[in-house]
């Protein structure tokens, strides 16, 4: 995808923009502050702080993970202790523990409001945990009453991680005023941006806060008052605070300090309106269901503050996933949101260090689905009304793609290719307007190009796909040859051949109403002209591009169809006859690749009953042709069946290694789809065994080792390939996909073919 520079309305880099008083505030703390750290701003900060928060100690520091790394020390925890942490979160939640030593358990969120409950980490606890991290996520303080119960149950150590929750509440009490420890964040994208970093840690036991101002400034402590000479023995003294334990430094400076001063005046206003706007954005959106947000009790207490507004979209209905959302609001909309907190497990650094595993399945759900929405503060409100409107029209046009748009015009029967000029004169009423008919030049030799009757104002043109599969070049090239040539746009375009041919006839029938390079318009409703009247006529069965709306061709970046109602043909011609000529493999293999589309269809979870019917009809067609009677009547519609069935469902495991497999080794579409179909019994294994009956009954034989040798880069390179087939893999194996799926067994099924 190519993203918008700039976008309209981006992902900001910071949360705020200052006011005047709060530039004054730093201006004059810069001009006469001294020192310019651990001075007094430091101490009102830190009083003031505790004033807001309802609590005794705090201590600001140079960032939220270094209060956590502080909060990890004063736990104690170390080498054959468990902490329990959320998956869903921070890295910077998680770093501090892992360095102790201690085992990292993760703990899954709740569904509803994708944070920690009592209930999920209390499945977590064993007689080793010591300590329970709990993450306000979003702005949304967890039910601390029960977890504070329930750690007090099991005597564990409870960490409230306030990075995103300043001023959250729950039960009138804030987040922050209930556990051990508490870390806040001033980093550039919090609501108090200290300059860009910074932090603070809360501490309830007195005792322990006594350790804090030493931990955090390198050891530092003054000698007992009243010596004779304040030089001697030095300055300060140096010592540890937790014997054999080094201190760091984590300070912050005076002018950060002067400003958080400032900003923490303002917090509760601030707050008060990021809860406005997220409740005028979920409730301009609840009339779309598929995407849902946190679910968050308002009132009595509870206030969440909504830091960062997330969601989850769940299109599975509309066969749409999250990354049909993201890149519709980016492309089209021009609109920068995010995916945020890859499950923490998932990360090189947690897997090399023995916390890859986890049994988080909400979190790995609602990483796979979620979207979150710039929120920065400083959004102009007319900026804000565009995110709005645009979400709902983004959320509609998902919807809409439902809406099947089928071929209007078919014409069936041996022979119709000879009443080709008739049944088009009849459907489009040419009148003095002009056809392109872009023929495959395989019927050259075929005869069938001769057998075309063009009037003088036609153009026929040979299209070449035997060397590579259709470019976005291509298409450009064909448009500016038409338009070379005639005064006027034509009135038909026609398309005769196999897959390709039929995808370039889209293309061109498109580009010739739309502006700029086809390249333009691979991703999804992005045509805005009606394109010129398309005709297929299929040579080759299988594909099933005479009943789908899109136009797969290759770019210099990458392969991607033209999606679009546009894209569908406004008539198909299917003559059985031109498809008796085709040679045996390739008949084969192009017939496989329908049958898989339908398997993988009909396997999939992004199925409806509309797909269901064309697939099973389909499939049953290609059985029958291919082990029973060679009908090429059934085989030209068990191809439109299929891609009928396609267009409202996704393919899947078979389609996504697939692609991998074309791109390294260069394997046309059916034969690659074969190669890898042979080896997913696990996934597919009764349709894996019909296929090889179909293989043997017609003497077809599949290449061997066609991925010996391969470099580790090319096998990284198809591994990654697959991987980016994020949508048939859902469809294929829900959002979990990845741990079915995972790198090692992708490697090892390519080995094998
Ligand atoms: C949940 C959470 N924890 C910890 C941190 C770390 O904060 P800092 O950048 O101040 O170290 C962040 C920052 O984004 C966070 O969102």
């Amino acid at each position: 995808m190519q993203e918008p520079n700039p976008y309209k309305i981006p992902w900001s880099g910071r949360s705020v923009e200052y006011t005047s008083a709060e530039i004054d505030a730093v201006v004059n703390a810069m001009k006469t502050a001294d020192p310019l750290t651990q001075g007094k701003y430091l101490k009102e900060f830190e009083s003031k702080f505790s004033e807001y928060l309802g609590v005794k100690n705090s201590f600001a520091v140079s960032s939220a993970t270094a209060a956590l790394e502080l909060a990890a020390i004063l736990t104690r925890v170390g080498k054959g202790d468990e902490v329990i942490i959320p998956a869903h979160t921070f890295c910077a939640t998680a770093i501090p523990f892992a360095r102790t030593g201690a085992k990292v358990v993760w703990a899954d969120i709740d569904r509803d409001t994708r944070i920690v409950t009592a209930k999920t980490l209390e499945k977590c606890i064993t007689k080793n945990t010591k300590v329970i991290v709990v993450v306000h996520l979003y702005g949304l303080v967890a039910n601390m009453p029960e977890i504070m119960a329930l750690a007090q149950k099991y005597n564990i150590l409870v960490v409230e991680d306030c990075a995103q929750a300043i001023g959250a509440e729950y039960q009138g009490k804030k987040a922050g005023a209930y556990g051990d420890f508490a870390c806040f964040s001033f980093h550039c994208q919090k609501s108090i941006n200290t300059l860009g970093e910074g932090g603070m840690l809360v501490v309830k036991s007195d005792e322990k806060a006594k350790l804090v101002p030493g931990l955090r400034h390198n050891g530092v402590k003054p000698y007992p008052a009243g010596r004779d000479r304040y030089w001697v023995p030095a300055m300060s003294n140096v010592d540890f605070d937790i014997e054999g334990f080094f201190p760091y430094n984590f300070c912050i400076g005076e002018v950060q300090c002067a400003l958080g001063i400032e900003i923490l005046k303002t917090i509760d206003a601030q707050n008060q309106k990021r809860k406005e706007r997220a409740k005028k954005l979920i409730d301009a959106l609840k009339e779309y269901p598929e995407l849902s947000f946190q679910k968050a009790e308002d009132g009595q207490g509870k206030m969440h503050v909504y830091h960062l507004l997330s969601a989850q979209y769940d299109g599975k209905k509309f066969g749409k996933t999250r990354n049909d959302l993201i890149e519709l609001l980016a492309v089209k909309y021009q609109i920068k949101t995010v995916v945020q907190y890859y499950p923490l497990y998932r990360y090189p650094l947690f897997q090399k260090t023995g916390f890859g595993t986890a049994d988080c399945p909400n979190t790995d759900e609602f990483f796979d689905n979620m979207i979150s929405f710039p929120f920065h503060i400083w959004m102009p409100d007319a900026d804000f009304e565009y995110l709005i409107d645009s979400t709902k029209k983004s959320l509609e046009e998902l919807r809409a793609q439902k809406i099947m748009k089928m071929v209007p015009k078919i014409v069936f029967g041996e022979g119709k290719f000879d009443a080709l000029h008739p049944i088009a004169e009849e459907i489009f009423s040419l009148g003095q307007g002009y056809i392109v008919y872009l023929i495959d030049s395989v019927h050259q030799k075929t005869g069938l190009k001769n057998r075309l009757v063009p009037r003088n104002q036609d153009m026929v043109i040979d299209i070449d796909v035997s060397l590579h599969e259709p470019k976005t070049e291509q298409v450009d090239q064909i448009k500016d040859q038409i338009l070379a040539k005639k005064n006027a746009l034509p009135h038909l375009v026609v398309g005769i051949g196999g897959g390709s041919v039929m995808d370039i006839a889209k293309g061109v029938s498109i580009m010739l109403t739309n502006n700029s390079s086809s390249a333009d318009y691979q991703g999804w409703d992005l045509p805005k002209n009606k394109a010129i009247f398309k005709m297929a006529v299929p040579t080759l069965s299988g594909t099933g591009s005479e009943a789908t709306r899109t136009a797969v061709l290759t770019s210099l970046t990458k392969k991607q169809g033209i999606n679009s109602d546009q894209s569908i043909f406004d008539a198909v011609v299917m003559d059985p006859e031109l498809i008796k000529t085709v040679d045996l493999e390739q008949e084969f293999f192009t017939g496989m690749d329908c049958f898989i589309h339908c398997v993988e269809s009909l396997r999939g979870t992004f199925i409806n009953e509309f797909a269901r019917s064309f697939a099973k009809t389909s499939k049953q067609d290609i059985e029958d042709f291919f082990l029973k009677e060679k009908n090429y009547g059934k085989l030209m519609m068990a191809s439109y069946f299929g891609g009928s069935s396609i267009a409202s469902s996704e393919v899947g495991v078979c389609h996504a290694l697939s692609y991998g497999l074309s791109l390294v080794l260069g394997f046309r579409h059916g034969i690659a789809n074969c190669i890898v179909f042979n080896q997913l019994d696990e996934f597919y294994d009764t349709d894996v065994v019909k296929m090889r009956e179909m293989m043997k009954k017609n003497n077809i034989e599949l290449p061997k080792n066609v991925t010996k040798g391969l470099t580790p880069e090319d096998m990284e390179k198809m591994v990654h390939m697959a991987f980016k087939m994020e949508k048939p893999l859902i469809n294929a194996l829900g959002s979990n996909w990845r741990n079915i799926l995972t790198k090692e067994k992708v490697i090892e099924l390519y080995k094998k073919m």
